[in-house]
Parts: C-alpha cells; structure tokens; sequence
C-alpha cells in the first residue's frame, strides 16, 4: 500500500505534529511500506487528488486535522485513513460536546460551566463562577490540544485573564473544577474490541503537564505501570473501554483521566490522534506492553485497512 502521512498543518499543535509526522514515516519506510510525507495544506490536497494514495496516516494534531474536517475531506474522496472518522474526531476534539456526552452517560468527569464569547463576563459573574466551580479551578480553550490554552487558576483576580487568554484559543471556554490527584492516561488500539494498553501515570516538572513538560526531556516522567490499586486499575480500564466505544473511537485513542484522593477517577477527554513523538505517551504504553514503536504504527495501518 502505498501510505501519505499527513503533518504539520496550520492549528496552534503544528510543531509537535510535525514531529509525530516524522516519527510515524521513519517507521514506516523501515517497515517497508513506499510511505511519503506531505505538509497538510492546499497543495497537499491537490496532490492528493493526484496521487490517490491507498491510506493517510494522519499524524495532525488539534484544529484542521484531528477535529473532523480531513476525515470529512477524505471521505468524500473515498480514500482509507487511520484513526477515528468525522464524527467521532468531531465529538473528541471538542471538549464542551465531550463533557455534556460524558454527563449524559454518567461517566465520572469534573464539574464544569461553559463560557462562550458573547457572555458578558463582568466581576459580578466572575464571583458567581467561583462560587459555583470553587478555587482552584481549570479554565479551558474548548478545541485545543497539548494543554494549549488551558491554566490552573487559584486566585480570584486570574480568573478574567485566563479566560480571556483561552478565548484566543477557541470559541468556548470551559471552567472547570479541579481535581487534585494523580495525572492518568490510557491508550486503546483496536475497532469494536480495543486492547488497553498498560495506564501511564504522569509527573511533570510544571505544576501539570502543559506543554512546556510535555516536550521537554527531563521534565516529565511517565511511570508505567501506574502507582495505583488493582480497585482504581479495573475501573479506569472499564471506563476506558465505555468511552471508546461511546465516542465512537476507531483505530487508536488516548483517554485522559485524573484520579482524586480517595481514588475517584475523572475522564478528561479523549484524544484520537494522540502524540507519536519520541516523548510521547501512546509510545511508551505500547512498549510497555511489548510492542515496538514499527510494531504500533504497524497495528495502526492494519486496524485502519479492515
Ligand atoms: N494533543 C497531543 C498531541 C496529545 O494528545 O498527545
Ligand atoms: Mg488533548
């Protein structure tokens, strides 16, 4: 088969897809495949009217490649990609369309309220948010990944700024509580019965994982498996499961979680083009769980192709 890589692209997360981009290609040339790689963009589209490949590997992050749109184009055109389809990368990208579908099927996530631009967010609402979502809180661009647009507030007088600087982000914004805990992630490969893969827990150098932690050597550690109880393990991996298949998920996907105090697990959000960077996450669960960084990309290719 002959496989395009689509990378880079124009959202905020272009820099870390173009390293997930380059990663996926070299294992895919040294597995043999004729594999090629195109910067997602006009002429990417054009060339791919052209040269009809057999499959895209989609290695883009965040708006204008994970969040539906090229899984909308390439539908149309009637040509395979890996990972989840529209509507699924629809519903995972979007964070507000996540929380109210997770609420609606009782998954276990933080409180919330949603903020959208022509809200008139003056001092008297800033003090009625804090009431309702407490301190500290989360405040959240709605479509973004890589924790671009997302600050832990503790302060009353850095809630308005923060808000403001998650609108540069996105339309919505969300509030949101905050969960003191551990940092959980779960990736899954597979269609209709995903293998779970081993659970990360997370430890940055940064007061979370936001992007400076996530990209730098050194200042994160992934702890494979997980300091958690065999109690916390099951359940994570059951919601895992419940999540997948509520949002539709195919291919592969990452669930973000946190875990409370008293063992509580809250999902975060679902990522379906999760990072395949040399420092990333879904990586290093799969050789946790024996298989190489080729042998991944090369499960992908598969679950994509039945
Ligand atoms: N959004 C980044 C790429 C991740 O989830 O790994
Ligand atoms: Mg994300």
């Amino acid at each position: 088969e002959r496989i395009l890589v689509l990378m880079g692209g124009t959202s905020a997360e272009r820099e870390v897809s173009l390293r997930s981009g380059k990663a996926v290609l070299s294992a895919l040339l040294t597995l043999g495949y004729p594999a090629y790689a195109l910067d997602y963009n006009h002429s990417a589209i054009d060339q791919i009217l052209i040269d009809k490949p057999d499959l895209v590997f989609l290695a883009l992050h965040g708006q204008n490649g994970e969040d539906g749109t090229v899984q909308g184009l390439l539908d149309s055109l009637d040509i395979a990609y890996t990972g989840s389809g529209l509507t699924s990368s629809v519903l995972c990208m979007d964070k507000v369309l996540s929380k109210k579908l997770f609420k609606y099927e009782g998954i276990p996530t933080a409180g919330y309220k949603i903020l959208k631009k022509k809200d008139l967010i003056d001092s008297d609402a800033i003090h009625t948010l804090k009431e309702e979502i407490g301190l500290p809180m989360v405040i959240k661009a709605a479509t973004q990944g890589s924790s671009i647009g997302t600050y832990i507030v503790r302060n009353e007088e850095d809630i308005l700024s923060a808000i403001n600087n998650a609108f540069l982000y996105s339309h919505e914004v969300l509030a949101e509580e905050f969960i003191d805990g551990k940092e959980l992630t779960v990736a899954l490969l597979g269609n209709e019965q995903p293998e779970v893969l081993p659970i990360i827990e997370i430890t940055s150098q940064n007061e979370f994982y936001d992007y400076e932690s996530k990209y730098t050597q050194g200042m994160f550690e992934h702890i494979i498996p997980a300091r958690i109880d065999r109690i916390s393990e099951e359940n994570i991996i059951n919601i895992s499961k419940q999540v997948y298949e509520l949002m539709n998920c195919k291919g592969f996907a990452r669930i973000d979680f946190m875990l409370d105090k008293n063992g509580y697990p809250y999902v975060l959000e679902v990522n379906t083009i999760p990072g395949m960077t040399e420092l990333s996450l879904v990586p290093d669960a799969a050789r946790a769980a024996g298989m190489s960084f080729e042998e991944l990309v090369e499960r992908i290719v598969r679950l994509a192709l039945k």
